[in-house]
């Protein structure tokens, strides 16, 4: 697909507001990088920066096709470049998938609760990722390692499936340049790849951390069984309060807005006061971590 053929051009993209959220503005696809088989890297140029928190998410797609609920893997310092990973898993991804440079993509947001980052300032934190759940984590840990000596000790575990699956391994290498941050790889099986990081479940490191329990945050992002393990090893070794723990959380999505019910978690509409949760929040709501 080209420019001329999108239906929305740039001109009208330029009379849409970002601030308004039901009205998606149209926004030109800079780059795309292949990152795995279904996963590409979308770098998007915005008509004005988004101001965004990290762990928020956008609603992307394009007219007469669909919309889908897409995290922002960018940092909020990022101004008018908006990073996402798009995992092609159906009918809006697909046709995203089919986009080239100098296309244009429909945007609408930033929608969610998101991180805080003074709440996370002076302290140590842990950040656990699974999979695709690096991508949101990733706009949280990019302005920490901008401003690392705003914070304590970082500790990330990062597991993947396989080699040909882990995402950001160049920019996890530079993260490992800091002070004060303890990066461990993991993949479930080398599936006969090279692989330079460790082998086995991201649960598997939690017991031989080092940490100060009172001044740790644990932030979690991963598939829905990560959350309960993670949280059981936890809870074996470390005595980190409820409130000290983020979650994550995904549920399919249609408005953004806490209108349509679609990602309702009984009382609870996860795009509006998701999808970060502390585990306060959910430990007692019913199906959230099930
Ligand atoms: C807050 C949030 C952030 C997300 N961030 C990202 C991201 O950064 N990158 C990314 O690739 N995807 C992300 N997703 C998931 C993404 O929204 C879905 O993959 C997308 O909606 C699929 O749309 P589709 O039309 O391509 O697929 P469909 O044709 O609608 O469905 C394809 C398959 O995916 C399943 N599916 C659809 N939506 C979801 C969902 N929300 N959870 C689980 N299964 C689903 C369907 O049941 C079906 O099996 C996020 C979802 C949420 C709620
Ligand atoms: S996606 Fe519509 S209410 Fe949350």
């Amino acid at each position: 697909m080209t420019n001329t053929s999108n239906p929305v051009n740039k001109t009208s993209s330029h009379l849409c507001h970002l601030y308004n959220p039901y009205i998606p503005i149209m926004a030109e696809i800079q780059a795309i990088e292949r990152l795995t088989a279904r996963e590409s890297l979308f770098k998007i140029i915005l008509p004005e920066p988004l101001n965004h928190r990290p762990g928020q998410f956008v609603m992307a797609g394009l007219p007469g096709i669909g919309e889908c609920a897409i995290s922002i893997s960018s940092g909020p310092q990022s101004g008018t470049l908006l990073e996402m990973v798009i995992r092609k898993a159906g009918n809006v991804t697909g046709v995203l998938h089919q986009l080239k440079e100098s296309d244009y993509i429909s945007i609408r947001g930033p929608f969610g609760s998101g991180f805080y980052l003074d709440d996370f300032r002076r302290k140590d934190i842990v950040i656990i990722a699974g999979g695709l759940g690096l991508v949101p984590l990733r706009s949280l840990i990019t302005p920490i390692m901008e401003h690392k000596s705003d914070y304590g000790m970082v500790h990330l575990i990062i597991g993947s499936r396989t080699p040909r699956e882990a995402l950001f391994r160049q920019q996890i290498q530079q993260w490992k340049n800091q002070a004060d941050v303890h990066i461990i790889e993991l993949v479930d099986d080398t599936d006969f790849q090279h692989w330079d990081g460790d082998i086995g479940l991201v649960t598997e490191p939690v017991r031989q951390l080092s940490i100060d329990e009172k001044n740790t945050l644990l932030v979690l992002c991963g598939p829905p069984v990560m959350y309960k393990f993670v949280l059981l090893e936890f809870k074996l070794y470390f005595n980190i309060p409820d409130e000290q723990i983020f979650i994550d959380l995904e549920r399919r999505m249609r408005c953004g807005l806490g209108k349509c019910g679609h990602c309702q978690i009984n009382h609870v509409y996860c795009c509006k006061e998701g999808p970060v949760f502390r585990y306060s929040q959910l430990k007692d709501l019913p199906e959230a971590l099930s």
